[in-house]
């Protein structure tokens, strides 16, 4: 667990270092370059205003990326911050842009924080299922639960009422489905898909709850 927090924030400052280089860092000083070779030619008027446009146009480039940097920083830091409020707004926006009903439940019991890695790994876990159901279910429904489970589990359960696909051995999983696997398995957790043709689709995936909950004292 501590080791996969690592692991992500690790991720996450090599995915800030790279963008800062390249989207940043480096149109800065193609700017600098540009200004000062500029401030060696003699010049008239009409050059100074073309080259102020270049450098408006630039200044603009490097804010444009620092905001999508700070969007997708935020992103991430929303989920971690209040996992529920998250979910609640994905589950929202898919109201909003599909013609199906969605309810979110979350029973008591379910835990007020999760580390990080629980947040962004859960999270995207139920918009990738989502996204299934929207574009392969045809459902008219969907329930999203959050969930106690036994004693020391946590489930998570995505259903819907739609056509269904017959999950047998034959059935040929996706991207999508390994990624929602993987990110299960990276949670301690373990995730299945269970859907008869005909029957809707649901995904359960359970989780140690020691997994999911900050250690006491840490605030990871
Ligand atoms: N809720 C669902 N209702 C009906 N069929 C589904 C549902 N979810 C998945 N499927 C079926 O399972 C297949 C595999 O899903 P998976 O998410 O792994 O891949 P995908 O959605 O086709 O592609 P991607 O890699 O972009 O996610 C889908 O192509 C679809 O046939
Ligand atoms: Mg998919």
């Amino acid at each position: 667990m501590e080791e996969s927090a690592r692991e992500s924030a690790g991720e996450l400052r090599r995915l800030v270092a790279r963008e800062l280089h390249d989207r940043v860092a480096q149109t800065l000083t193609g700017m600098l370059v540009d200004l000062e070779n500029f401030k060696t030619e003699p010049v008239g008027w009409d050059d100074v205003k073309k080259q102020l446009d270049t450098v408006q146009d630039s200044t603009r480039e490097v804010l444009k990326s620092l905001r999508e940097l700070l969007h997708d920083l935020r992103g991430e830091e929303a989920v971690s911050d209040t996992f529920v409020d998250a979910v609640g707004d994905l589950v929202a926006r898919f109201e909003q842009r599909t013609t199906i009903k969605a309810n979110f439940d979350v029973l008591p019991g379910w835990p007020k924080y999760l580390t990080t890695p629980a947040s962004v790994n859960l999270y995207r876990i139920i918009e990738e299922a989502l996204t299934n159901v929207r574009r392969h279910s045809g459902a008219r429904a969907v329930s999203i639960v959050l969930q106690p489970y036994l004693d020391d589990y946590m489930a998570v359960i995505v259903g819907d009422d739609g056509r269904g696909v017959d999950t047998d051995e034959s059935w040929l999983a996706g991207m999508g489905t390994l990624g929602m696997k993987e990110r299960a398995v990276i949670l301690g957790g373990e995730l299945r898909i269970e859907s008869h043709t005909g029957d809707g689709t649901t995904v359960r995936a359970i989780f140690p709850k020691e997994q999911l909950m900050p250690k006491p004292g840490t605030d990871q």
